[in-house]
């Protein structure tokens, strides 16, 4: 590994479905994407991740492939694949495609040949049992699924429709390496690896995340394409703890790049399976250690990816910020993540503070993951009401962060022209639309736009390879941390509460403000504040 781009990096993921629809069906398309590609850039962002764009029956959106060589034809076909990538090189922008590789859609060739004929080569290329156990899916349920044709029972960690692949065998990991190759080939510069933590499962001794022998599939697989692409990146998904994930990603075991961890992202979820629906505040200084332990864990062992959103999980201003303060909130979150050590994911239309919605009742959600739930929490079990149900899934479902991207003051606010959207437009996001932001210096859109030129700017080197400290003031309202290389410091310091609060500082020069006020020696912050520092040792 020669060049590590990614470092230098800003990844902005894209969840197709609900980007940018350009032919008026409802569902965004690639076509759609092409068209933003200039928002994008002007962003200054130069990689994209794009959510699974491949043949699928979107029981989980398109995380449940069918076939891994095609495009889903709600998204367009192989030609406009082609014309995105060719777009996207003009403007010097990256693309990583997302790889699911722990399963394969129930309606893929493979699964179908394995269950017609229990002798097939395919057979084993999935998890067949003639016995059950209790496991459970995540998404509720069980996570064992008879096939009365063969008399066996198929394993799936995730939806019915999505059986977990057998890695064990040597011919699925060769799938894999020629999926990746097919799709290096077609230029695209690197995968997000789905659930990769799973990939090393041993169900009869109840393995299931982290199995060891994971380690020597990926860098199995990993040095087979790398003798034709050393530089191509890779993140997975995991939920690692520091000690965990440098199994993965450390310089010198040359296993996948990054692995994301979703410690700090879900600090606010309560324990339990369904912790996510009913989150909590908890205070800054668990905040404060939880950013610390990561990026003191990390910094020059390995890269870090950051993020609080992504396509799993709800908008970050409502579950860590403040709803009387959301534009605030969403600067003082951007810059706390984008002036850490890592390469920082924008999630579609974090960089707008995008907030969640209310759902007024159960069929305006469409995800897989909810309706299971719901099948076992409500219509089996009978422990909550529809009501109460709602109530959760409005905190906690995965929806939130999967509605129309706002464009615009338009019809469906400029996610298409037509009459109608897989999901609802909410009418939270009328205030909030791209167009305007684009205008408006102060927006959350603009603060983001100068945070990025932070890092491609003076200020690279120092919050790409700098250290990590925590600064301390007297106030707990205060998160501040220090970014120190060489003779160069940078200080950040945010007001990350609904409170004004005096500070005093020493060094007043400001690089970066989200408020533009004139600062001094005593100074007071007002509710989420972020103010950037920098001086000469
Ligand atoms: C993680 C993905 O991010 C999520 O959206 C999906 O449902 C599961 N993996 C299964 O692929
Ligand atoms: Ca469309």
């Amino acid at each position: 590994m020669n060049n590590e781009w990614w470092k230098e990096a800003v990844v902005y993921q894209i969840y197709p479905k609900s980007f940018c629809d350009s032919n008026n069906d409802g569902i965004g398309d690639l076509e759609g994407i092409i068209s933003k590609l200039d928002y994008i850039k002007n962003l200054g962002i130069d990689t994209i991740w794009l959510s699974p764009i491949y043949e699928s029956p979107m029981e989980d959106n398109g995380y449940d492939i069918s076939n891994y060589y095609e495009i889903s034809s709600l998204y367009g076909d192989m030609n406009v694949f082609d014309r995105l990538i060719k777009e996207a090189k003009k403007r010097n922008i990256k693309i990583l495609l997302d790889l699911v590789a722990n399963h394969t859609s129930t309606k893929h060739k493979w699964f179908l040949e394995a269950i017609k004929d229990k002798n097939s080569k395919y057979h084993d290329y999935y998890f067949f049992s003639k016995t059950k156990d209790e496991k459970k899916s995540s998404f509720g349920g069980e996570a064992w699924e008879y096939v009365p044709s063969l008399d066996e029972y198929y394993y799936h960690y995730f939806g019915v429709g999505q059986a977990d692949l057998n890695w064990q065998n040597e011919n699925v990991r060769k799938e894999i390496v020629n999926i990746m190759l097919f799709w290096l080939n077609k230029g695209v510069s690197g995968f997000r690896l789905d659930a990769i933590e799973l990939i090393g499962k041993d169900l009869k001794n109840n393995v299931i995340a982290n199995g060891e022998i994971l380690h020597s599939y990926l860098r199995e697989v990993m040095e087979e394409v790398r003798k034709s692409y050393p530089d191509f990146f890779t993140v997975g998904e995991g939920w690692p703890n520091v000690e965990i994930m440098l199994k993965y990603t450390a310089n010198e075991r040359k296993e996948i790049n990054e692995l994301f961890q979703f410690e700090v992202p879900t600090y606010t979820w309560k324990e339990g399976p369904l912790g996510k629906f009913s989150c909590v505040r908890r205070s800054n200084l668990e905040l404060k250690e939880a950013l610390n332990k990561w990026q003191q864990g990390i910094h020059n062992k390995s890269y870090l990816p950051l993020f609080w959103e992504n396509h799993d999980l709800t908008r970050s201003v409502n579950r860590f910020g403040s709803l009387i303060y959301p534009e605030s909130s969403a600067k003082a979150l951007a810059a706390i993540l984008f002036l850490e050590e890592g390469t920082p994911f924008i999630y579609q239309g974090e960089e707008l503070g995008l907030v969640n919605t209310v759902f007024e009742n159960l069929d305006e959600i469409k995800d897989i993951e909810a309706k299971m739930l719901y099948k076992e929490y409500v219509e089996e079990k009978k422990l909550y009401t529809d009501l109460e149900f709602l109530k959760m899934l409005n905190v906690g479902c995965r929806d939130q962060g999967r509605l129309p991207m706002p464009w615009n003051s338009s019809l469906n606010l400029g996610f298409n022209e037509g009459f109608k959207t897989w999901i609802k437009v909410p009418n939270e996001y009328e205030k909030m639309v791209a167009s305007s932001q684009i205008l408006d210096d102060n927006s959350v859109y603009s603060f983001y736009k100068k945070l990025i030129s932070l890092r491609k700017g003076k200020f690279k080197e120092i919050l790409i390879n700098g250290s990590f400290k925590l600064l301390d003031f007297s106030s707990t309202n205060i998160i501040a941390y220090q970014r120190l290389l060489n003779d160069k410091k940078l200080d950040v310091i945010v007001n990350f509460s609904d409170e004004e609060t005096k500070i005093e500082l020493k060094n007043l020069n400001i690089i970066l403000g989200s408020h533009n006020k004139k600062i001094n020696k005593e100074y007071t912050l007002s509710p989420y504040e972020v103010i950037v520092l920098s001086s000469e040792v």
